[in-house]
């Protein structure tokens, strides 16, 4: 027994994370029933690197020392129920397993219940940046036995990306805490990432900029405060062009976006916890929309939108398109932190925002300069219930809405779909309406239903004969 943590499942991610637990001095084993990635293993680690790579699980489990910490890296799902099924005759009471994977966190906590009755602890770990960031440095979102964690923090915190010497990674709370935190990264991921689109779309479509002043813009936000890691690979994919034909690679991908739903779970859960995240579903329902190519393109040539040319890009339109950006960006986080908290009290996590925005400043995909800000937030005031209200934020909330509210009416004049810019404006002007029309929708409720209201002027429960 002498190896110090186990993978199984070396495929990309899995067999860049191994060898990146190896790179940090852990002697790691790795477990596929595949012979071909088990040999992929052997010849890309490094000469120093005590690596082990087998298809048997019998002898996986008995060269690693214990208690035992196993990282599972298959596709979520039944791989996962099937991968603990054939190591669960092996393995001893107060072994640990981890399950890298996107898995659904009720899932996680089923997985959690059922292994802890034979005595063993199960961990849901989200694990972001993908296959560079497996190798590289990753930011990790563990969840679990906070007592368990002690015995694989160490490794944790070698692998993970660092930020200013912090590991991305930390300890995040109970149960399937670390797999419901990456969930909403992804939601926040799929809703920046449709916020890009929209600009790209605007500049293109809306305002006919050159390819590239379109590209430059993304490199001029990427080298600002608005600085993230989404901005960058656009600036990068929009520099990029087709060896064959000499066009932008881009203009030649099929516009039909695929999911494999980790965005959509978030908009589903933050509708049963009735949390409103607007801009997440907005990404969603974009995704779902593009696919619908034919019908799309038999709507172009019946349905009209305004005239082309009749609506005139200010000359400012630059630093209003920024500022609308980081307005998004801000409502965006803003909803997935939300979402957070309220799942947090739900599911009794115990989660500490101020952690999470730490653990996704570096290695994952949205990772951002803004996450600092985000951090210093709930490090101020751990119960801040909505970062809008942070007064920091709030104030450069106040200073920016008005290009927001610009951006969108050009959207709305030139016909460019901004279904992310709106949602967020949309998100602020509901969030600080003292007085919202829902009394209406109450009275509605009451006129057809009988389902009562309450009034603002006295205590009680009414119903009214309204007609
Ligand atoms: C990450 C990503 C990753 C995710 C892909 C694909 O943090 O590294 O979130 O885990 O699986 O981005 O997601 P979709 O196929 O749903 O777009």
């Amino acid at each position: 027994k002498q190896y110090d943590f186990g993978v199984v499942g070396l495929g990309v991610m899995g067999r860049n994370l191994l060898l990146n637990i190896a790179d940090h001095h852990f002697a790691a084993a790795g477990l596929d029933l595949d012979a071909e990635k088990v040999k992929a293993l052997e010849t890309e680690k490094k000469d120093e690197a005590v690596v082990k790579g087998t298809t048997s699980a019998a002898e996986f489990v008995e060269v690693l020392k214990t208690p035992r910490a196993i990282m599972f890296l298959v596709p979520a799902g039944k791989a996962v129920d099937s991968a603990i099924n054939s190591l669960l005759p092996f393995l001893n009471e107060g072994d640990i397993l981890i399950d890298g994977g996107n898995s659904y966190f009720t899932d996680t906590d089923r997985r959690v219940t059922e292994l802890a009755a034979k005595g063993i602890h199960f961990f849901g770990m989200g694990i972001s940046g993908g296959e560079k960031g497996a190798r590289l440095g990753p930011s990790m979102m563990p969840g679990g036995d906070k007592q368990a964690y002690e015995r694989l923090r160490p490794v944790f915190e070698a692998v993970a990306a660092k930020v200013n010497g912090d590991p991305c990674v930390a300890y995040l709370g109970s149960g399937s805490a670390g797999n419901y935190v990456k969930m909403v990264h992804n939601g926040i991921e799929y809703a920046i990432m449709q916020l890009i689109s929209e600009v790209y779309d605007l500049m293109k479509r809306g305002f006919r900029w050159s390819e590239t002043d379109i590209q430059k813009t993304f490199e001029e936000w990427n080298n600002s405060e608005l600085s993230s890691f989404l901005l960058e690979i656009t600036a990068e994919i929009l520099k990029k062009k087709d060896p064959d034909t000499g066009t932008l690679l881009v203009d030649l991908i099929s516009d039909q976006a695929r999911q494999k739903g980790t965005g959509k779970w978030t908009s589903q859960n933050a509708m049963d916890l009735q949390v409103p995240v607007p801009v997440i579903d907005s990404a969603v329902m974009m995704r779902d929309l593009s696919a619908y190519k034919n019908e799309r393109i038999e709507a172009s040539a019946m349905l009209n939108g305004p005239q082309e040319g009749g609506a005139d890009v200010p000359a400012g339109i630059q630093t209003q398109l920024k500022n609308a950006y980081y307005f998004s960006v801000i409502t965006i986080y803003a909803q997935g932190f939300a979402q957070l908290k309220t799942a947090s009290s739900a599911y009794s996590y115990g989660l500490d925002l101020k952690t999470v925005a730490a653990i996704w400043r570096g290695g994952c995909i949205i990772r951002s300069a803004s996450l600092e800000t985000f951090m210093r937030a709930f490090s101020d005031q751990p119960v801040l219930p909505n970062l809008m209200l942070d007064r920091e934020l709030s104030g450069l909330l106040n200073q920016i809405h008005p290009d927001s509210r610009a951006v969108v009416k050009l959207a709305v004049d030139l016909g460019v779909p901004a279904p992310a810019f709106m949602a967020s404006l949309a998100y602020y002007d509901g969030y600080r309406s003292k007085d919202l029309p829902t009394n209406l929708i109450q009275a509605q409720r009451d006129y057809f239903g009988a389902h009562q209201y309450q009034r603002t002027d006295r205590e009680g429960i009414f119903h009214t004969i309204w007609d």
